[in-house]
């Protein structure tokens, strides 16, 4: 099985997409994750990285894309993947789909977790006072709201000329929501063969 998850910054889907990976004992690869992981440990794509995260920007496709090459190859090999955090732009997408489509291992779904911005602006302020994360301030925040707005809104679009979106809403008790995308994903799964 190979999903991602789509939605804004604190929509949930670090959270859900770990829930949905041990459910159906997947792997969950978090750009996100694996891009803090890079800046803690100082490596080359860590210090390309940072600037950008720390203002709220999107790390250049490159950096990621290649990031991610191995991991996703890997795991789609191994049973399946629940991605968060990619694709971010329709670019990334496309780029995506071109090298996942020869080898087979394009994504079959991705679910769109929707929730209110004055949600989103509660959880990650929330979530701020002990992240430690630079881009959970309030300012970069908004930036990265809109970001999202600008850049990965767009991919809604996308997946849904595809006839491959779930939209489950996000603003809910953790547990409702996993169990929305669970009933989802049962009724779609035509899309999963
Ligand atoms: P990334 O790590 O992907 O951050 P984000 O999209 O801003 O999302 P968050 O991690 O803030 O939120 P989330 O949706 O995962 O929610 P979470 O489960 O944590 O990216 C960070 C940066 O990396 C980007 O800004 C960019 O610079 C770079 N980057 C990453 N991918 C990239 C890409 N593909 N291309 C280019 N650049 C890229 O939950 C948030 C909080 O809410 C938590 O405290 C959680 O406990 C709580 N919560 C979750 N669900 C619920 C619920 N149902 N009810 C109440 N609280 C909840």
């Amino acid at each position: 099985m190979r999903l991602l998850l789509i939605g804004a910054p604190g929509a949930g889907k670090g959270t859900q997409a770990g829930r949905i990976a041990d459910h159906f004992a997947l792997a969950h690869i978090s750009s996100g994750d694996l891009l803090r992981h890079h800046v803690a440990t100082g490596t080359p794509i860590g210090q390309r990285a940072q600037a950008f995260m720390d203002r709220g920007e999107l790390v250049p496709s490159s950096i990621v894309l290649d990031m991610l090459r191995k991991p996703v190859l890997a795991a789609a090999r191994d049973g399946g993947y629940v991605l968060d955090g990619f694709p971010r732009t329709v670019e990334q997408a496309q780029q995506a789909y071109g090298v996942a489509r020869e080898l087979g291992v394009a994504v079959q779904v991705a679910v769109h977790l929707a929730v209110p911005r004055e949600a989103l602006l509660a959880r990650i302020v929330a979530r701020g006072l002990t992240s430690g994360r630079s881009d959970d301030d309030p300012e970069v925040l908004e930036h990265r709201l809109d970001v999202y707005e600008r850049h990965t809104r767009p991919l809604l679009d996308y997946y849904r000329e595809r006839e491959r979106l779930l939209t489950v809403n996000g603003d809910r008790p953790l547990a409702e929501v996993t169990w929305s995308v669970l009933v989802q994903l049962q009724r779609a799964k035509k899309l999963l063969r």
